[in-house]
């Protein structure tokens, strides 16, 4: 695909930025649908953000995906937040729009529409647990508040960064402790890992999952690698798995919507051509 000198411009900042699968992943819709535009890797230091910032839009670029390193920073040198940003105070999608520099949270979203890929639209009167108290929980607790879910049980290593967490949420989230999980467990219709626990190169995650109810779900966020030790045993006790990769897939649809003008779909193919990267494949 090549490109005129009228293209449209976006990327992601990151540091480092180089394992991003995001480039493929835009690449990838780019090119389905034959636009003039190029969505590149922008490897920022932390301490050159907020002047990398300010460059983009004169730059030309239309907007931006923010990762780590940067979520935080995003969040504070944006305005107009949508709801998400302002539940995770993260901005992982800027949108430069008349000069302004609008900030959004569309994990929220990616990992809602990740639920209603696998059927799940509705958590009323549901309970969830959530393990992890790092900033994908923010992102997965907005989200299931979101669907309705009753009640969060938010379990972490150090609790006090839960309660911190579920004082920020509110009454449907509670903060509780690693050794009551059996109990949590047996009440839960959807289990989420947002613990680095179990990605390549972290410790594994081991729980017991035998006090699941039948019908619940588990998630990973971890998609390094794509089936995990948790998604493992979830399968092997014939529970639904969800892993990490299809929240990764549709954050992206806002963004790319808002900077170039096209709803992308997630499709099979785009999966396909994302695991082929992870398993070193292409
Ligand atoms: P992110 O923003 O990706 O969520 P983070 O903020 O560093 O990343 O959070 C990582 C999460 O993994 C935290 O909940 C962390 O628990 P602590 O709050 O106790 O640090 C959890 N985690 C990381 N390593 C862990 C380990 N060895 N055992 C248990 N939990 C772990």
């Amino acid at each position: 695909m090549t490109i005129s000198g009228q293209a449209k411009l976006a990327g992601v900042a990151g540091w480092p930025v180089g394992h991003s699968l995001s480039p493929r992943l835009h690449g990838f819709w780019i090119a389905q649908h034959r636009l003039d535009a190029a969505y590149v890797p922008l490897a920022i230091k932390p301490e050159d953000f907020a002047a990398a910032f300010a460059v983009l839009p004169k730059l030309g670029f239309r907007g931006f995906n923010v990762t780590l390193p940067h979520k935080e920073m995003a969040f504070s040198l944006t305005v107009d937040h949508d709801a998400a940003a302002v539940a995770t105070g993260a901005v992982n999608t800027v949108v430069f729009e008349n000069g302004r520099a609008m900030g959004r949270n569309t994990d929220v979203f990616g990992f809602s529409a990740l639920l209603g890929e696998h059927g799940i639209v509705s958590l009323t009167s549901k309970s969830v647990v959530v393990l992890g108290a790092g900033g994908a929980s923010r992102a997965i607790i907005a989200s299931v508040l979101s669907l309705g879910a009753e009640r969060v049980f938010l379990v972490n290593r150090t609790i006090e960064k839960a309660r911190a967490l579920a004082a920020f949420f509110g009454e449907r989230v509670q903060a509780d402790d690693w050794a009551r999980l059996p109990s949590l467990l047996a009440r839960a219709a959807l289990l989420v890992n947002t613990t680095s626990l179990g990605m390549n190169g972290q410790p594994e995650l081991t729980i017991d999952l035998s006090a699941l109810p039948t019908d619940a779900v588990v998630a990973d966020i971890v998609y390094r690698p794509l089936q995990t030790r948790l998604l493992a045993q979830a399968q092997a006790r014939g529970l639904k798995a969800i892993d990490g990769l299809g929240m990764l897939l549709h954050q992206a649809q806002p963004g790319f919507a808002a900077w170039f003008g096209v709803e992308p779909v997630v499709t099979p193919q785009l999966r396909a051509h994302l695991v082929a990267a992870l398993e070193g494949r292409d």
